[in-house]
């Protein structure tokens, strides 16, 4: 893609993988229009990188409202003109055990996640495809392709994510337009901090030593994945061996991970 000038759409651009990923198409030229509900850090994240004269606006707006969405999304084309990029990082997380979790848990995360990464993209999708050019991009997660304990209400919401991308996929090559899905390990970001006090011991255990990813890694990653028009996009070389793993054999990372958790639980 050519980002000098291009119109990007980053949700969850006021923070984390999405924050990442804003400074870098602007740090290219691009013009930007960032969502997030939070009005205070989406204005501090715009001011920031309107420095230098681009045109970055932030647009509050819960991802999960398809009118609000749909609403946002055409002001956005009003005052920076058609889209050329999406990249849907919006996203929740709150691990815990499935015996020990509340309905509103599971709700709350396919609200946000799934239908967070939906209404975005059906809100720009037609006019790409009627121009036939864009790029779409979707952050699922390395917990959208493999099972993990402690993340039954996270990573149904991520493998939907990726369930999404990969048909969407199969429709809008044809149209011209890019879908990608991405995959991120642990990242360094506001939303694994918060989650650390909520991750049961065996999640951790899954998770062993490695240590999280900078999010300015992805960022790179997804913009080369655009860049490439992509389908799967990692940013580390371990969560491509765990897909690759997963599809060839998924019953070793089954006795992997529950041999992790059984020493866990036998440590008490
Ligand atoms: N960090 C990781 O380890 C990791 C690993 C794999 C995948 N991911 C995925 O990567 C994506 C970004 O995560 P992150 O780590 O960058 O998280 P983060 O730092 O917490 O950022 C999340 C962003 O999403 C926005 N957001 C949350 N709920 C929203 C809603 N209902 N409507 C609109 N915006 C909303 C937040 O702003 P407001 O709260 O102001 O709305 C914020 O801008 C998520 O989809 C996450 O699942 C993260």
């Amino acid at each position: 893609m050519r980002w000098q000038g291009a119109h990007v759409v980053v949700t969850g651009g006021s923070s984390g993988i999405g924050e990442a990923v804003a400074e870098l198409a602007a740090s290219r030229g691009a013009q930007l229009t960032l969502l997030a509900r939070g009005p205070d850090r989406l204005a501090a994240v715009a001011e920031r990188l309107s420095a230098g004269g681009r045109t970055v606006g932030g647009l509050a707006c819960d991802v999960s409202d398809r009118a609000a969405v749909a609403e946002v999304i055409g002001r956005a084309v009003a005052e920076r003109g058609p889209i050329d990029a999406l990249v849907c990082s919006a996203g929740i997380t709150l691990p815990g055990r499935f015996l020990e979790a509340d309905d509103e848990t599971f709700r709350a995360m396919v609200e946000v996640d799934y239908f967070g990464t939906l209404w975005p993209i059906r809100a720009v999708a037609p006019s790409m495809a009627a121009r036939r050019t864009g790029s779409i991009v979707g952050v699922s997660s390395a917990a959208g392709l493999v099972g993990v304990y402690g993340y039954s209400a996270y990573g149904a919401a991520k493998f939907a994510v990726r369930g999404l991308l990969e048909s969407l996929r199969t429709e809008l090559a044809p149209l011209g337009v890019h879908v990608g899905c991405c995959y991120p390990p642990d990242v360094d970001t506001p939303m694994l901090a918060a989650e650390e006090e909520h991750k049961p011991a065996e999640t951790r255990a899954i998770a062993g030593s490695i240590r999280p990813l900078p999010a300015g890694r992805v960022a790179e990653a997804i913009a080369t994945g655009i860049d490439r028009r992509q389908p799967e996009i990692y940013a580390d070389v371990a969560t491509r061996a765990l897909a690759r793993t997963v599809a060839l054999a998924p019953g070793v990372y089954r006795r992997l991970f529950d041999r992790r958790v059984g020493q866990v639980q036998r440590e008490g």
